[in-house]
Order: C-alpha cells, then structure tokens, then sequence
C-alpha cells in the first residue's frame, strides 16, 4: 500500500541555524506517530514543511504518492492534509459552526451548502454538537482545542497534524480529548500528534504510556 506521507532527507534552516536535519521517514495509513522534543527542537517546523507553509532546502516530500515537495498549501490540503496550529486562532466572531462551514467549503473547495452534512458530522465526531451555535471567542479552552481539531477535520483530511493540541489542559481534559482524537483514528485517518517535552522524560512518563501509546504498565 502506498504511505500516506513520505520524507527523505529533508532539510531546512534558518539563516545558520539548521533545524531540519536530513529527515526522513515514511508513514503507512492508518499510523498514528508521536514527536516528541523540547522547545525550539523543530517539530513545528517539521509540520510547516509538511504542509507546504514553508519549502525545504533539500529533499522531497510525498503525500499518497505524489511528490508535493514544492507544492503550495492548499494543493497540499485539498489532497488531505489537515492541521491544528499550536496556537488555536478560530473566527472569534463566527460560530463554531461557521468555522467548520468556513473550513470545509476553502479546504475541500466546494460551496458552504455542498459541506453542511459533512461538518455537522464533523461537530459529532469532536463532541461540539452542544456548541454548535456558540461564538468561538466564547469557548473554555477544552471547546477551543476541540475547536482547532474540528476546522482541521472540516477540511477532510487523511492525514492529520496536531501540533501540541493537549497543551494548557488539566489531566481530565487531556484524557477527554485524547478519547476524541482515538475516536478520529479508528475511522481510519492517519495522524501524527506533537508534544513538548525530553523525550526521554516523556517515554518514562506511566501516564504518557498509558494514554498515548496504549500501553499498559
Ligand atoms: N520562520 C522562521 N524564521 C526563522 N526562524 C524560525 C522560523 N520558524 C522557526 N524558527 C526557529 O526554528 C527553531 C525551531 O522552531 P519550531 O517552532 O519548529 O520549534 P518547536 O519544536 O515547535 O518549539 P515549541 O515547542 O516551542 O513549539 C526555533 O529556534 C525557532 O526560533
Ligand atoms: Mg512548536
């Protein structure tokens, strides 16, 4: 089966400071990969050049095949790459529901009315249903990242980036959302999650293991 996303040797730097350094992996449908690093470490970046927000300075990015490496943004997400920016920045003045129909109808090119099912089934999948008619800017955080998850999903993606969506949650909310984007992945969508810590602090972390990587200890 062809991967859903390829990286080879790519590389990127800002001025002298090199923060991608010849990467390279492949991710078959239906993974779900955790990055984990410390601030600065790059992961942000590695998300930006996946996307096509920025462009490396070597090497080649594919998605499901196709060689994307200097394509722009929105090709990129109308082939089905989605994202959660790690500061989440809705519409404050629309609805929820209006970000999603904003989302849906830029992301997969269609007319608002075309992607209204689409997006109240979206708001299902992320447990917005309740919210649907409220302002973003009136949002607890939780709703906001639900939020930030459910614009990226609005779009209709096969492979979903979310940068960091757990930061700033109590360990409820965490779980709470972390059974939401479980959700997301048992339908068959392919993920790569961003968190921020010394990965190796994190690994030892028995609730890190627990929650993300299903394991027991
Ligand atoms: N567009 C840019 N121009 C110049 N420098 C940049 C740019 N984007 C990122 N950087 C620098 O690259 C390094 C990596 O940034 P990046 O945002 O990818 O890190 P991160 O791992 O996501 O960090 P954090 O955990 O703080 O979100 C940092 O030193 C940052 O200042
Ligand atoms: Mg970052």
């Amino acid at each position: 089966m062809t991967d859903v996303l390829t990286l080879t040797s790519v590389s990127k730097s800002f001025g002298a400071l090199k923060v991608t350094d010849d990467v390279s992996f492949a991710l078959p449908k239906g993974q779900a990969l955790g990055i984990i690093g410390p601030n600065g470490a790059g992961k942000s970046t590695l998300f930006n050049l996946i996307t096509g927000n920025i462009l490396p300075d070597a090497g080649r990015i594919t998605l499901m095949g196709r060689d994307v490496t200097r394509s722009p943004a929105m090709e990129r997400v109308r082939m089905g790459v989605g994202r959660s920016f790690q500061i989440p920045q809705p519409f404050e003045g629309l609805t929820v529901f209006e970000n999603l129909l904003t989302a849906a109808a830029f992301g997969q090119g269609k007319s608002e009315a075309e992607v209204v099912d689409h997006c109240v089934s979206v708001l299902g999948d992320t447990e917005l249903l309740p919210k649907a008619n409220l302002l973003a800017g009136s949002l607890s955080l939780l709703d906001r990242k639900r939020l930030e998850l459910a614009r990226a999903m609005a779009t209709g993606p096969e492979l979903l980036l979310l940068d960091e969506i757990a930061g700033g949650l109590t360990d409820a909310e965490c779980r709470a959302l972390i059974a939401t984007i479980k959700g997301l992945h048992a339908q068959g969508i392919t993920i790569i999650w961003i968190g921020m810590g010394e990965p190796e602090a994190i690994m030892a972390s028995r609730e890190v293991r627990e929650i993300y990587l299903g394991m027991e200890v």
